[in-house]
C-alpha cells in the first residue's frame, strides 16, 4: 500500500495524530502528519544510492509540542497559514475596516498567530494520482481565527511525483476578502555535517525586501548585485553569512522563468535540491535561532543553522504595503499556487 499511515502519538488537546509515508520507485520516501500537514522526514539517496532523512523533524507528534519546541517555534516542517511571516503590528486595513491578529513575535504577527495551520488537525486523505502517491489535506479556517475575516477553506495537496520531487499544490477560497500567504517550512540539511553552512546556494533573484529592526519590510526592493544577498551564482551559504546581522532571514524577489527559483548543492553526499515556484519571493532563512535545545530524528541535535529554509511565498507584511503585489483573497475567486522540490545528484 503506497501512502501507508500509521498513529503518530496524541495532540495536546487529546487529538489523535497520523503519519502517512509517500514513497515512490526510486526509494524516496516522504512523511507527512495530519497534525499542522507537517513534513517530519524525507529520505532521498545520496551519489552513491545511500538514503538519508534531508529534512529536521521529530519521529512523533510530542516532538512538536515540547515545551522548548513551542518556546522557539522553529515551524519544523509545517503549513504555515494564513499568512506565512510577519505582518506589522499584528494589523492591516481592508476595505476601510483594521482588523488586529494576535502578536506573537515580538510587536508583530508571524505565520498566522498563537495557533496557525502548523498546529491544527488536518483532515487527510491518502491517495494516488496519474504523478505519484498523494497526500490531501484540507482545513476550514472559521471566519474571526486569530482575528482573520472570512470563512477560509484550504486544500493542500503533497505528492511525491516519479521524477523525485516532493510537490505542494496549495487552494483555497473564502467568503470574505482576506489576506493568505501559504507556504511549507521545512528545513533542509541535504548532507551528513550538523550544519548547512557549506551548502552551496543559487537564488534566481535580483532583489530583496529590506526590513528594519523587527524583520519587517520597509518597502525598499534592493539590487542584490555586489551584496551578500547576491547568490544569483552558487555561493557556500557561510561564505558572507558573517556580514548579515543575525544570519539570512530575508526575502528575495524572485525573477521568475523555467530554471526555478533556488537551486542547492551539498558537495559531501552529492545531492542537489531544485525548488520550483509560481510565487513571487522566498523566505531563506537559515536557522539562525536554533540553539541545540531540540533533538529531533536519529538523536540529532539541532544547533544553529543545522538546516536551511525555502519558504515560497508573497512578500512579507504585504497587506500593510501598498506596492507588493496584493495577497488578498475575494470571494469568487480561487487561490491556487505550486511549489515543489525535486532532488538530483551531482
Ligand atoms: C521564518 C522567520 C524567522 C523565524 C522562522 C521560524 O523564517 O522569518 O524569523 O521566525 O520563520 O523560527
Amino acid at each position: 500500500m503506497n501512502p501507508i499511515s500509521a498513529p503518530f502519538g496524541t495532540t495536546l488537546d487529546g487529538a489523535a495524530a497520523q503519519l502517512f509515508t509517500l514513497t515512490n520507485a526510486h526509494g524516496l520516501q516522504a512523511s507527512i502528519t495530519d497534525y499542522g500537514g507537517t513534513v517530519t522526514s524525507l529520505l532521498v539517496p545520496d551519489r552513491h544510492g545511500v538514503l538519508a532523512d534531508v529534512v529536521l523533524g521529530f519521529d512523533s507528534v510530542a516532538g512538536y509540542q515540547s515545551p522548548a519546541y513551542l518556546r522557539s517555534g522553529p515551524y519544523f516542517g509545517a503549513l504555515i497559514g494564513r499568512y506565512g511571516n510577519r505582518i506589522r503590528g499584528g494589523r492591516f486595513e481592508l476595505n476601510g475596516k483594521v482588523y488586529t491578529l494576535a502578536t506573537n513575535n515580538g510587536p508583530n504577527h508571524l505565520h498566522g498567530g498563537l495557533k496557525g495551520f502548523d498546529k491544527v488537525i488536518w483532515k487527510a486523505e491518502p491517495g494516488t494520482s496519474a504523478d505519484g502517491a498523494t497526500l490531501k489535506l484540507t482545513y476550514q479556517s472559521p471566519d474571526g481565527e486569530e482575528g482573520y475575516p472570512g470563512t477560509l477553506r484550504v486544500t493542500v495537496v503533497y505528492t511525491l511525483t516519479a521524477d523525485n520531487a516532493l510537490r505542494i499544490d496549495y487552494t483555497a477560497t473564502t467568503d470574505r476578502p482576506t489576506p493568505v500567504n501559504l507556504t511549507n517550512h521545512s528545513y533542509f540539511n541535504l548532507g551528513p555535517g550538523p550544519d548547512i553552512l557549506a551548502h552551496e546556494l543559487t537564488l534566481r533573484a535580483d532583489r530583496y525586501t529590506v526590513v528594519g529592526d523587527t524583520l519587517i519590510p520597509t518597502g525598499e526592493l534592493r539590487p542584490v548585485a555586489g551584496t551578500p544577498f547576491d547568490f544569483t551564482t552558487p555561493h557556500a551559504i557561510g561564505e558572507r553569512i558573517a556580514q548579515v546581522e543575525g544570519g539570512y532571514d530575508h526575502n528575495w524577489v524572485l525573477t521568475g522563468g523555467t530554471e526555478g527559483a533556488a537551486t542547492v548543492y551539498e558537495p559531501v553526499s552529492g545531492r542537489v535540491m531544485d525548488v520550483f515556484t509560481d510565487q513571487p519571493g522566498v523566505q531563506c532563512y537559515t536557522g539562525n535561532f536554533l540553539d541545540g535545545t531540540l533533538t529531533g530524528q536519529g538523536g540529532r541535535v539541532y544547533g544553529k543553522h543545522a538546516g536551511f529554509c525555502l519558504e515560497t511565498q508573497h512578500f512579507p507584511d504585504s497587506p500593510n504595503q501598498p506596492g507588493f503585489p496584493s495577497t488578498i483573497l475575494q470571494p469568487g475567486e480561487v487561490l491556487r499556487s505550486t511549489t515543489s522540490y525535486q532532488f538530483r545528484v551531482r
